[in-house]
Protein backbone atom coordinates (compact mmCIF):
# COMPACT_ATOMS: atom_id res chain seq x y z
CA UNK A 1 0.00 0.00 0.00
CA UNK A 2 1.32 3.12 -0.48
CA UNK A 3 2.31 5.14 2.36
CA UNK A 4 -0.61 8.37 2.10
CA UNK A 5 -3.16 5.45 1.90
CA UNK A 6 -1.92 3.43 4.50
CA UNK A 7 -1.63 6.92 6.51
CA UNK A 8 -5.61 7.40 5.90
CA UNK A 9 -6.22 4.20 6.99
CA UNK A 10 -4.55 4.22 10.16
CA UNK A 11 -6.16 7.68 10.87
CA UNK A 12 -9.61 6.10 9.86
CA UNK A 13 -8.84 3.50 12.41
CA UNK A 14 -7.79 5.34 14.90
CA UNK A 15 -10.16 8.31 15.14
CA UNK A 16 -12.84 6.36 14.57
CA UNK A 17 -13.69 6.73 18.55
CA UNK A 18 -14.54 10.33 18.78
CA UNK A 19 -17.41 12.71 18.20
CA UNK A 20 -18.87 13.93 14.54
CA UNK A 21 -16.56 17.31 15.40
CA UNK A 22 -13.28 15.42 15.40
CA UNK A 23 -13.79 12.74 13.32
CA UNK A 24 -12.05 11.42 9.80
CA UNK A 25 -14.10 14.25 7.81
CA UNK A 26 -12.21 16.70 9.87
CA UNK A 27 -8.98 15.32 8.99
CA UNK A 28 -9.60 15.45 5.07
CA UNK A 29 -11.43 18.76 5.20
CA UNK A 30 -7.99 19.83 6.96
CA UNK A 31 -5.96 17.55 4.55
CA UNK A 32 -7.91 19.31 1.21
CA UNK A 33 -7.52 22.72 2.68
CA UNK A 34 -4.15 22.24 3.59
CA UNK A 35 -3.26 20.91 -0.14
CA UNK A 36 -5.38 24.35 -1.73
CA UNK A 37 -3.17 26.25 0.63
CA UNK A 38 0.20 24.55 -0.39
CA UNK A 39 -0.84 25.13 -4.57
CA UNK A 40 -1.80 28.43 -3.99
CA UNK A 41 1.38 29.26 -2.15
CA UNK A 42 3.44 27.08 -4.22
CA UNK A 43 5.46 26.15 -1.02
CA UNK A 44 6.49 23.34 1.31
CA UNK A 45 6.92 19.54 0.67
CA UNK A 46 3.56 17.92 -0.45
CA UNK A 47 4.59 14.79 0.87
CA UNK A 48 5.22 16.48 5.09
CA UNK A 49 1.77 18.44 4.22
CA UNK A 50 -0.46 15.84 3.63
CA UNK A 51 0.97 13.25 5.89
CA UNK A 52 0.85 15.75 8.90
CA UNK A 53 -2.39 16.81 7.66
CA UNK A 54 -4.13 12.80 7.95
CA UNK A 55 -2.38 11.92 11.24
CA UNK A 56 -2.62 15.34 12.85
CA UNK A 57 -5.49 14.42 15.30
CA UNK A 58 -4.99 10.50 15.99
CA UNK A 59 -4.72 11.28 19.48
CA UNK A 60 -6.57 14.39 20.82
CA UNK A 61 -6.47 14.66 24.62
CA UNK A 62 -9.62 15.45 24.89
CA UNK A 63 -10.81 11.72 23.91
CA UNK A 64 -7.42 10.73 24.10
CA UNK A 65 -6.29 9.10 27.68
CA UNK A 66 -2.64 9.64 27.04
CA UNK A 67 0.31 12.79 26.93
CA UNK A 68 -0.12 16.09 24.91
CA UNK A 69 2.58 14.42 22.75
CA UNK A 70 1.37 10.82 21.57
CA UNK A 71 -0.27 11.86 18.31
CA UNK A 72 3.13 13.01 17.25
CA UNK A 73 5.03 10.17 18.95
CA UNK A 74 2.36 7.66 17.35
CA UNK A 75 2.86 8.96 13.81
CA UNK A 76 6.19 9.14 13.77
CA UNK A 77 6.09 4.95 14.96
CA UNK A 78 3.71 4.79 12.10
CA UNK A 79 5.95 6.39 9.31
CA UNK A 80 9.26 5.10 10.24
CA UNK A 81 7.80 1.65 10.46
CA UNK A 82 6.24 2.27 7.15
CA UNK A 83 9.47 3.34 5.45
CA UNK A 84 9.40 7.05 5.52
CA UNK A 85 13.30 8.82 6.61
CA UNK A 86 13.65 9.52 10.08
CA UNK A 87 14.05 13.18 9.14
CA UNK A 88 10.90 13.46 7.62
CA UNK A 89 9.14 10.85 10.12
CA UNK A 90 10.84 13.49 13.08
CA UNK A 91 9.75 16.97 10.83
CA UNK A 92 6.16 15.55 11.08
CA UNK A 93 6.23 14.63 14.56
CA UNK A 94 7.06 18.20 15.35
CA UNK A 95 4.18 19.46 13.38
CA UNK A 96 1.46 16.90 15.27
CA UNK A 97 2.57 17.89 18.65
CA UNK A 98 2.91 21.25 18.40
CA UNK A 99 -0.29 21.64 16.40
CA UNK A 100 -3.43 22.16 19.15
CA UNK A 101 -4.69 25.43 20.30
CA UNK A 102 -3.51 24.45 23.77
CA UNK A 103 0.24 23.54 23.08
CA UNK A 104 0.06 27.56 21.54
CA UNK A 105 -0.97 28.64 25.00
CA UNK A 106 1.97 26.28 26.03
CA UNK A 107 3.97 28.48 23.71
CA UNK A 108 6.64 26.18 21.79
CA UNK A 109 6.77 27.52 18.19
CA UNK A 110 7.72 25.71 15.21
CA UNK A 111 7.97 27.57 12.29
CA UNK A 112 8.49 25.50 9.28
CA UNK A 113 5.94 26.52 6.22
CA UNK A 114 4.81 22.88 6.56
CA UNK A 115 3.63 23.75 10.24
CA UNK A 116 2.24 26.82 9.17
CA UNK A 117 0.28 25.57 6.54
CA UNK A 118 -1.37 22.10 8.31
CA UNK A 119 -1.81 24.64 11.22
CA UNK A 120 -3.72 27.26 9.01
CA UNK A 121 -6.21 24.63 7.42
CA UNK A 122 -6.49 22.90 11.40
CA UNK A 123 -7.98 26.40 12.53
CA UNK A 124 -9.76 27.25 8.93
CA UNK A 125 -11.84 23.81 9.67
CA UNK A 126 -12.70 25.70 13.03
CA UNK A 127 -14.28 28.58 11.56
CA UNK A 128 -17.35 29.60 9.28
CA UNK A 129 -20.29 27.01 9.02
CA UNK A 130 -18.33 24.27 9.54
CA UNK A 131 -17.03 26.14 12.52
CA UNK A 132 -20.43 26.97 13.48
CA UNK A 133 -21.33 23.48 13.56
CA UNK A 134 -18.40 22.14 15.20
CA UNK A 135 -18.89 24.40 18.05
CA UNK A 136 -22.65 23.46 18.92
CA UNK A 137 -21.88 19.71 17.85
CA UNK A 138 -19.01 19.65 21.01
CA UNK A 139 -21.19 21.64 23.12
CA UNK A 140 -24.11 19.05 22.61
CA UNK A 141 -21.44 16.43 23.14
CA UNK A 142 -20.53 18.08 26.42
CA UNK A 143 -23.87 19.53 27.36
CA UNK A 144 -23.65 22.54 27.46
CA UNK A 145 -25.71 26.22 27.14
CA UNK A 146 -26.22 27.17 23.74
CA UNK A 147 -26.25 30.79 25.73
CA UNK A 148 -26.16 32.51 28.88
CA UNK A 149 -25.78 36.20 28.84
CA UNK A 150 -24.67 35.94 32.19
CA UNK A 151 -21.61 34.10 31.36
CA UNK A 152 -19.11 36.27 30.46
CA UNK A 153 -16.30 35.33 27.85
CA UNK A 154 -12.85 35.19 29.49
CA UNK A 155 -9.47 34.52 28.56
CA UNK A 156 -7.69 31.59 29.54
CA UNK A 157 -4.19 31.72 31.12
CA UNK A 158 -3.34 28.41 30.84
CA UNK A 159 -4.19 25.08 28.61
CA UNK A 160 -5.36 23.54 31.91
CA UNK A 161 -8.22 26.29 32.35
CA UNK A 162 -9.07 26.04 28.54
CA UNK A 163 -9.69 22.64 28.84
CA UNK A 164 -11.60 22.82 32.13
CA UNK A 165 -13.84 25.38 30.95
CA UNK A 166 -17.66 24.39 30.49
CA UNK A 167 -18.59 28.13 29.71
CA UNK A 168 -21.84 28.14 27.05
CA UNK A 169 -21.11 27.35 23.69
CA UNK A 170 -21.83 31.41 22.34
CA UNK A 171 -18.89 32.08 24.70
CA UNK A 172 -16.29 29.61 22.42
CA UNK A 173 -16.62 32.17 20.00
CA UNK A 174 -15.05 34.99 21.57
CA UNK A 175 -12.82 32.83 23.59
CA UNK A 176 -11.14 31.08 20.74
CA UNK A 177 -12.78 31.14 17.49
CA UNK A 178 -12.87 35.32 17.13
CA UNK A 179 -8.91 34.90 17.64
CA UNK A 180 -8.35 32.83 15.30
CA UNK A 181 -8.22 35.13 12.19
CA UNK A 182 -5.74 36.76 13.39
CA UNK A 183 -3.21 34.26 14.26
CA UNK A 184 -3.04 32.70 10.47
CA UNK A 185 0.06 32.02 8.60
CA UNK A 186 -0.28 31.97 4.78
CA UNK A 187 -1.73 34.58 2.79
CA UNK A 188 -3.99 32.27 1.29
CA UNK A 189 -4.85 31.25 5.10
CA UNK A 190 -5.69 35.15 6.08
CA UNK A 191 -8.07 35.47 3.19
CA UNK A 192 -9.82 32.43 4.08
CA UNK A 193 -9.81 33.09 7.59
CA UNK A 194 -11.04 36.33 6.95
CA UNK A 195 -14.62 35.23 4.68
CA UNK A 196 -15.08 32.52 7.71
CA UNK A 197 -14.66 35.01 10.41
CA UNK A 198 -16.94 37.47 9.37
CA UNK A 199 -19.12 35.07 8.47
CA UNK A 200 -19.41 33.82 11.88
CA UNK A 201 -19.40 37.34 13.38
CA UNK A 202 -22.70 37.91 11.52
CA UNK A 203 -24.31 34.35 13.28
CA UNK A 204 -23.65 35.39 16.40
CA UNK A 205 -24.88 39.02 15.70
CA UNK A 206 -28.41 37.31 14.44
CA UNK A 207 -27.98 34.38 16.60
CA UNK A 208 -28.38 37.58 19.79
CA UNK A 209 -31.52 39.40 18.06
CA UNK A 210 -33.17 36.31 17.81
CA UNK A 211 -32.50 35.72 21.69
CA UNK A 212 -33.58 38.64 22.89
CA UNK A 213 -36.80 38.67 20.36
CA UNK A 214 -35.16 41.33 18.53
CA UNK A 215 -35.89 39.50 15.35
P1 LIG B 1 -7.88 21.84 18.18
O1 LIG B 1 -7.65 20.36 18.36
O2 LIG B 1 -7.83 22.29 16.75
O3 LIG B 1 -7.14 22.70 19.13
P2 LIG B 1 -10.18 21.45 19.68
O4 LIG B 1 -9.87 20.00 19.79
O5 LIG B 1 -10.00 22.33 20.84
O6 LIG B 1 -9.39 22.08 18.48
O7 LIG B 1 -11.63 21.59 19.15
C1 LIG B 1 -12.19 20.80 18.15
C2 LIG B 1 -13.50 21.41 17.72
O8 LIG B 1 -14.36 21.52 18.84
C3 LIG B 1 -13.33 22.81 17.17
O9 LIG B 1 -14.23 23.06 16.12
C4 LIG B 1 -13.61 23.67 18.35
O10 LIG B 1 -14.07 24.95 18.00
C5 LIG B 1 -14.65 22.88 19.09
N1 LIG B 1 -14.57 23.18 20.51
C6 LIG B 1 -13.52 23.03 21.35
N2 LIG B 1 -13.79 23.48 22.58
C7 LIG B 1 -15.05 23.95 22.52
C8 LIG B 1 -15.93 24.56 23.46
N3 LIG B 1 -15.56 24.81 24.71
N4 LIG B 1 -17.17 24.92 23.02
C9 LIG B 1 -17.55 24.69 21.76
N5 LIG B 1 -16.79 24.11 20.83
C10 LIG B 1 -15.56 23.75 21.20
NI1 LIG C 1 -7.77 19.10 13.84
Amino acid sequence: MKLLAAAEAFAKEKLQAFDAGHDWTHTERVLNLAGHIQQEENAGDPQVISLAAILHDIADTKFHQGAETDGGDMAYEFLTGNGLSKDKSEHIRKIINHLSFKQRLENSPIDSIEFQIVQDADRLDAMGAIGIARAFHYGGYKNRALYDPEVVPRKYKSAEAYKKSDAPTINHFYEKLFLLKDLMNTATGKKLAQERHDYMVSFVERFKKEWEGRM
